[in-house]
């Protein structure tokens, strides 16, 4: 009586830990998952599944989540500890093009859904926001375009959104803010078009390079994001002016804004003990901002990198920027900026590097790596002072 109850547990055991004592154990993978997946290898075009590719491994004969997987299923799915659900699709980057199935939406267990730098096309199904356990979703480097679905903000799961590197236009979701899990999100390098919406509570880090987004930034896009660490918005059709608030987020340490079209700057000082200390890098460059050189930046206690560089600012460098003890690069170069440079930047002792040339600086010291580009001509700089109090 003890041994048959003793087999029983074992066949039990068995099944549960997936044959790891090596009975033969019959497919356990749900029949919807394998309908989900047999349609997405059927959406991929067989000239791109090269022999020795994961895809190529996805042989129907035998179960996917069996185990062990010597020469089917070897690679780019991962199931449920149980061999009953796939909880993760990462393929390997073999050239696969096709589109993608809405089937997918029926791998509800997915956690990771990555099939990044392939050559897939086509709209991205909005079928996908089914996929409630997902966590990761990466179609970096791939050929998707259509605008992104606003369904996929239901992905209260997601903590990373990948889509950069496609063709990807339209409006970003207006209720991205729904996404509460999500800490990093990269969009870059699409043709996204209209305003910020506004963003996830929780995120850390957000990259938008490289699109066609426009208007200004406003408080509200950034209100409560007490996290967010890295801003990347640089090559868009941004404008306006750059408020005060931005730079005091209390989590902030890059700021990257350049070749947008911003017009003007407001700083100010940093908050003790708050807003503003973590900051290290400001990255405004080649934008159309006018007016002074925004003095308080040079209070920022981080701050080690700092570039406003071709703009049309004027007026002379900042003392402060000469008492950072923080800088280390700073480029202020194609500017219409004038007079003397601050000792601290310049001086024997100073240690920032960068470019102040194509300015309007005068006595800037040969000596000084900051000063070995040429200021523009005194013709051009004359031009440009005339009729206006230099400050
Ligand atoms: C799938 O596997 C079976 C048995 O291992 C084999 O006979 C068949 O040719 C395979 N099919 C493909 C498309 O590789
Ligand atoms: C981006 O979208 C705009 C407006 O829809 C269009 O004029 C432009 O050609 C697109 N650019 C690219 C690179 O697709
Ligand atoms: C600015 O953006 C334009 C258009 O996207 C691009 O051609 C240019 O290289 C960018 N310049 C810099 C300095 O990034």
């Amino acid at each position: 009586m003890q041994n048959i109850i003793y087999l029983w547990a074992t066949i039990i055991l068995c099944i549960h830990t997936n044959n790891k004592c090596g009975f033969l154990v019959q497919g356990l993978t749900s029949s919807t998952d394998i309908e989900a997946l047999k349609a997405f290898k059927a959406s991929i075009k067989p000239s791109s599944i090269t022999p020795w590719s994961c895809i190529a491994s996805w042989n129907f004969t035998t179960d996917p989540c069996s185990v062990p997987r010597r020469t089917h299923f070897t690679c780019g799915l991962t199931c449920t500890t149980d061999n009953t659900r796939v909880n993760q699709i990462t393929l390997d980057p073999a050239g696969y093009t096709g589109t993608l199935t809405p089937l997918l939406s029926q791998l509800t267990t997915l956690v990771t859904l990555d099939l990044s730098e392939n050559s897939f096309y086509g709209t991205i199904p909005s079928s996908l926001s089914s996929l409630s356990n997902l966590q990761t979703l990466s179609l970096r480097s791939n050929s998707f375009s259509g605008s992104i679905p606003p369904s996929i903000t239901n992905l209260k799961s997601l903590q990373s959104l990948d889509l950069s590197h496609n063709s990807l236009s339209g409006f970003l979701p207006n209720s991205m803010n729904s996404l509460i899990s999500l800490r990093r999100m990269d969009l870059s390098f699409n043709n996204l078009t209209g305003g910020l919406p506004k963003l996830p509570p929780n995120l850390l880090d957000l990259a938008i390079k490289a699109n066609s987004l426009s208007g200004v930034l406003q408080k509200t896009t950034f209100e409560g994001l007490n996290q967010l660490e890295v801003v990347e918005l640089s090559d868009n059709a941004l404008g306006g002016n750059i408020e005060a608030w931005l730079f005091l987020l209390p989590s902030l340490q890059q700021l990257d804004l350049a070749n947008n079209t911003f017009i003007g700057v407001e700083i100010s000082r940093p908050v003790v003990g708050g807003g503003g200390n973590s900051l290290v890098a400001v990255d405004l460059g080649f934008n159309k901002i006018q007016g002074y050189v925004p003095a308080n930046l040079g209070a920022y206690p981080s701050l080690s990198f700092l570039s406003l560089r071709y703009n049309a600012l004027r007026g002379a460098i900042p003392l402060e920027y000469g008492k950072s003890k923080s800088m280390k690069r700073l480029f202020l170069d194609g500017n219409f900026l004038m007079g003397k440079p601050p000792a601290g930047l310049v001086g024997a002792r100073a240690e920032v590097s960068g470019s102040l040339g194509d300015n309007c600086l005068e006595g800037c010291p040969v000596r000084s790596q900051l000063c070995t580009a040429k200021q523009k001509p005194s013709s051009v700089c004359r031009q440009a002072y005339r009729g206006r109090a230099a400050r």
